[in-house]
């Protein structure tokens, strides 16, 4: 396997990533917003490939913010429609490169015809291992930490909990993510330097990337660069250089 100069050992093993600039995309060159989406759809299959290909267990990708509800209506639409097909035409590959889709946010809200194709492929590829491809659709950080609370409380009322019980493992366990481990590295495109409501409790020690390349130029390269960037990087955790380096 080409690693490109990458160590296999310090690959993260989470990998978020905030797909920005498909708007700033399209306007440069005089096009829809829209177009922009959908060149947007070829950087996303470059990503999961090379993420799967170099062996990265786990590939979040923020498509839709609880927030983008409030674009405008035929932008919405059309970012529904690019993602039923992008759902729909992927399926195949899916199975055969044994990635396994799951979905994080308020998928209620979601398009009947979108939630249909998203279930059928969640369900037929829960059992992929090579990687697993975390589309966040309605998705809002905060949202998910207010439903973990509720859903503790809850449990705390019910008498499944004491309150002594409530830890990081048990708050983290209820989020959204809790069979996931935290993103080693975020990516986000498009220069902006916000989390804009993605991941908030799942990013405490995640390193940060953040390019200037917009998402539908974010090739396999930029990507790499992004990776060989990361494994510069030292990771403390809180603790001194020196503590890291004695191990
Ligand atoms: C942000 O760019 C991007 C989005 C809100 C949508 C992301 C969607 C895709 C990459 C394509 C479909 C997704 C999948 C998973 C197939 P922006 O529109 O905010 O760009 P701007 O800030 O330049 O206007």
């Amino acid at each position: 396997m080409n690693l490109h100069g990458l160590e296999k050992s310090r690959l993260p093993t989470h990998v978020a990533i905030i797909m920005d600039g498909n708007g700033r995309w399209a306007r440069l060159r005089g096009k829809s917003r829209l177009e922009g989406h959908r060149e947007g759809t070829a950087a996303v299959r470059a990503t999961v490939e090379l993420s799967r290909d170099l062996g990265i267990r786990y590939l979040s990708l923020y498509a839709f913010s609880s927030e983008n509800w409030n674009r405008p209506h035929d932008e919405v639409e059309g970012l529904m429609a690019l993602l039923e097909s992008y759902l729909e035409c992927e399926r195949e590959r899916m199975m055969r490169e044994g990635i396994r889709l799951m979905a994080i946010g308020d998928r209620k809200r979601l398009p009947v015809s979108v939630r249909r194709v998203l279930d059928q492929n969640i369900d037929l590829t829960r059992h992929n291992t090579a990687i697993t491809v975390i589309l966040a659709l309605s998705y809002s950080g905060r949202d998910d930490i207010v439903r973990t609370v509720r859903d503790i409380a809850r449990k705390v009322k019910e008498g499944e909990y004491d309150l002594p019980e409530i830890d990081e493992s048990l708050v983290a366990a209820h989020t959204e993510t809790g069979c996931i481990p935290d993103p080693d590295l975020l990516i986000r495109t498009s220069g902006e330097m916000r989390i804009s409501n993605f991941f908030l409790w799942q990013i405490p020690y995640t390193e940060l990337y953040i390019t200037p390349t917009l998402w539908p130029d974010f090739s396999k390269r930029q990507y790499i660069e992004a990776l060989l960037e990361f494994q510069r990087r030292q990771r403390r955790f809180g603790k001194t250089d020196e503590q890291i380096l004695r191990g």
